[in-house]
């Protein structure tokens, strides 16, 4: 299958040389809140989700919406209303979404080390399942379930030992990483599973990396899924879900990606030969585009041969850049007429790695226009800090023609906050 250009539309878009994000100017809303902030289109938002459940129509299935991409909680909220369930990687993160609504029984908690105190809260909450990444773990889910004489109910993360093809930082499939089981000992895993008391089998998990734009990966691993599972099923047990993990890769930079569509019609016959329930776990396919930073140049300067635009919004804000060498767009806010120059876009924290972008062309900037870095919904607010003593920035929610602030922007007393 020839992967397609992603074609889910956002709702950031160019009227007349200005940027909109659905029916309002990024400008005036930069004028009311001041900058930096993050700014989501609840439009864009609803649009990815549905689009993205439509794809897994044909087989009976559960979205959990992976919260560590973007855990704000009136976004959680949107995404509630529409059905979803959550990816939970944390007792914290377990919190918020309760907090936002998500119905216990629609919530997947995963993670290589989850404490006790975790794993009590789950259980209290009655949550779905743990997707339990260890021997050692399941015999603790064990110990914990009995004292609190409950049943937990658990499906193992398998590590199906493929090449996940996408970046090493974000690849968690392959042989030797630190998650999941190995393929060799899991069915040995799942008959010790069974024997335990407090245990209750549910199903299987499998999560092979982030931002992965090819298919084939994806029908690797879940073919080795299905294979396991078949030889469980022999041996009467039965798992009623098959998670499959969240990965689903978007486009940055205008390069071809598989649609949710393409993803799930090449794994649905696959997933067709169980009839069990498939969960799905998508994170950045959801809130990535629906997402975008807004910075105000504060100063154009040349150092020797090389040009720099200083934003007000620096590593601390977005990370993925230095992190990753991750590639975001960088957009005006209102077209200009002038010069072209080619920069480094940076922001004002003390290091060298605090940059949003290498080597960019940019028309005319002067101090005081406003940027849009492109598609941080995902893993963009949530891997920010207060690194340099700064303060964090705030999260806004657009609706149509109107904005509302999810998360304000903190204040120096926030910085003191806690500390004695
Ligand atoms: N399920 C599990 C168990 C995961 O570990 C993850 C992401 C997801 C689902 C959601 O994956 P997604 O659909 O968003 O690819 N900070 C990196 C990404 C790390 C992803 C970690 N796990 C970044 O900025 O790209």
């Amino acid at each position: 299958m020839t992967p397609q250009r992603n074609k889910a539309m956002h709702h950031f878009q160019y009227k007349n040389g200005e940027l909109f994000c659905e029916n309002l100017k990024i400008r005036d809303i930069a004028e009311q809140v001041g900058t930096p902030f993050y700014l989501y289109s609840k439009k864009t938002l609803i649009q990815n989700y549905l689009d993205f459940d439509a794809a897994f129509n044909e087989v009976a299935h559960l979205i959990c919406y992976s919260l560590k991409a973007n855990p704000n909680l009136s976004l959680l909220k949107v995404l509630v209303d529409l059905g979803s369930g959550a990816d939970v990687v944390s007792g914290g993160e377990l919190y918020k979404a309760l907090h936002a609504g998500v119905a216990p029984q629609k919530i997947v908690f995963a993670g290589v080390g989850k404490t006790e105190d975790e794993i009590r809260y789950g259980l209290s909450e009655n949550i779905l399942m743990f997707n339990v990444e260890s021997m050692a773990e399941l015999d603790k889910i064990n110990e914990i379930a009995r004292s609190m004489n409950k049943v937990a109910p658990i499906a193992l993360r398998l590590n199906p030992a493929i090449d996940p093809q996408t970046r090493p930082y974000y690849a968690t499939g392959f042989e030797g990483a630190k998650f999941g089981i190995s393929i060799t000992s899991a069915f040995d895993t799942y008959l010790k599973a069974q024997s335990l008391d407090n245990i209750e089998i549910m199903g299987i998990h499998v999560h092979i990396g982030s931002q992965i734009t090819k298919i084939q990966p994806f029908t690797e691993s879940i073919s080795k899924v299905i294979e396991l599972y078949q030889k469980l099923k022999m041996c009467g047990i039965n798992l009623r879900y098959i998670d499959i993990g969240g990965g689903f890769g978007i486009s940055y930079n205008d390069e071809k990606v598989p649609s949710p569509k393409q993803f799930a019609n090449a794994v649905i016959p696959i997933l067709k030969e169980c009839n069990s329930i498939v969960i799905v776990e998508p994170g950045r396919i959801i809130v990535g585009n629906a997402g975008i930073l807004v910075t105000k140049i504060l100063y154009v300067k040349e150092v020797g041969a090389k040009n720099f635009i200083v934003c007000d919004a620096g590593m601390n804000d977005l990370i993925r850049p230095f992190l990753y060498q991750a590639f975001h767009q960088i957009l005006p806010v209102v077209i200009k007429e002038g010069k072209k120059i080619v920069a480094d876009v940076v922001g004002p924290v003390c290091e060298s790695g605090d940059f949003l972008g290498k080597n960019r062309e940019i028309i005319g900037p002067m101090p005081g226009d406003l940027l849009a870095i492109m598609t941080v919904g995902a893993y963009g607010f949530t891997m920010s800090s207060n690194y340099n003593s700064r303060t964090r920035v705030p999260e806004l929610i657009v609706d149509k023609d109107k904005f509302f602030v999810a998360r304000k922007r903190e204040t120096y007393e926030d910085l003191l906050r806690g500390e004695i």
